[in-house]
């Protein structure tokens, strides 16, 4: 590696500190912000009658009490739902992994964008937002038509350019990242990689686009590739790190942000 260690990562709170409560959740996010996060992951999805929600998978199956696809269920049947007791114990004598207070119904509920753009904007300090379009291509332009309309006015969707903004949109889709570029052009985005493609091996990435996104599998298998894109003036964001050697090695490749699940933990090794 020839990258000497440039400077400190951002760390970024990958769909909240989503090791200690459950994903995707006001719990998560808070918790996330408590613990010092430089920036909070999140994905979105368009429900039924069109609001961005935070979730992650296609169907709320795996992260919430209920069955269905977002897509197929309105604000109102996900707002029902209880996004965090699979994330308590495990059994009847088991306790909760995290502090989990039902009191607090908010805090395990079904998270909108809107939300989470409430939470940031009363955090008392800068905390950047992370925004990744999930299937966007399905809907044809209407999350990003719906996320730069939530963006607009929170007044978050015209930086002054990019490196000002405190709000980037990321995604696996060249295609969402374009629609986004092309209507808002100062707004950083991010294009995520699950592999290295042939056609961007030199380091370019898709027009417009600023930052790079290379899954942790990428950094370590190939380091070259993250010097090339530093080199080709993009910024690096690495998912999702959460093993400190991995920790050492983005911080060995001088990339500009770590996204993990333990932003408390990594801050800790970060010395910070
Ligand atoms: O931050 C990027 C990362 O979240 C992409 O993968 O599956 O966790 O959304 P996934
Ligand atoms: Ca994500």
């Amino acid at each position: 590696m020839t990258h000497a260690r440039q400077h400190t990562p951002q760390v970024v709170a990958h769909r909240g500190a989503s090791e200690d409560a459950p994903e995707h959740t006001l719990a998560a996010y808070r918790k996330a912000i408590e613990d010092g996060a430089d920036a909070l992951e999140c994905d979105v999805r368009l429900t039924a009658d069109g609001h961005l929600v935070c979730v992650h998978d296609r169907r709320v199956n795996r992260t919430s009490n209920g069955r269905g696809a977002v897509s197929a269920l309105e604000l109102a049947d996900l707002a029902a739902l209880d996004f965090g007791s699979w994330k308590t114990g495990r059994g009847p004598d088991e306790e909760p992994d995290w502090e989990h207070r039902p009191e607090d119904r908010e805090a395990t509920s079904v998270l909108t964008l809107e939300r989470l753009l409430e939470l940031v904007a009363d955090a008392g300090r800068r905390v950047e937002l992370a925004v990744e379009t999930k299937h966007p291509t399905r809907w044809a332009g209407q999350v990003e038509e719906r996320l730069l309309h939530l963006l607009k006015r929170f007044g978050l969707d015209a930086p002054a350019s990019p490196a000002e903004s405190p709000v980037r949109v990321m995604s696996f889709s060249a295609r969402s990242l374009h629609r986004v570029h092309a209507a808002a052009p100062t707004l950083p985005t991010v294009y995520l990689m699950q592999f290295v493609s042939p056609r961007l091996r030199d380091g370019r990435l898709p027009a417009g686009v600023g930052i790079a996104g290379p899954s942790i599998r990428i950094a370590r298998s190939h380091p070259a590739y993250v010097e090339r894109l530093k080199r080709a003036g993009h910024q690096v964001h690495v998912w999702t790190v959460n093993e400190p050697e991995d920790v050492d090695l983005c911080t060995e490749l001088g990339v500009d942000a770590i996204i993990t699940n333990r932003p408390r933990a990594v801050l800790h090794q970060l010395g910070r």
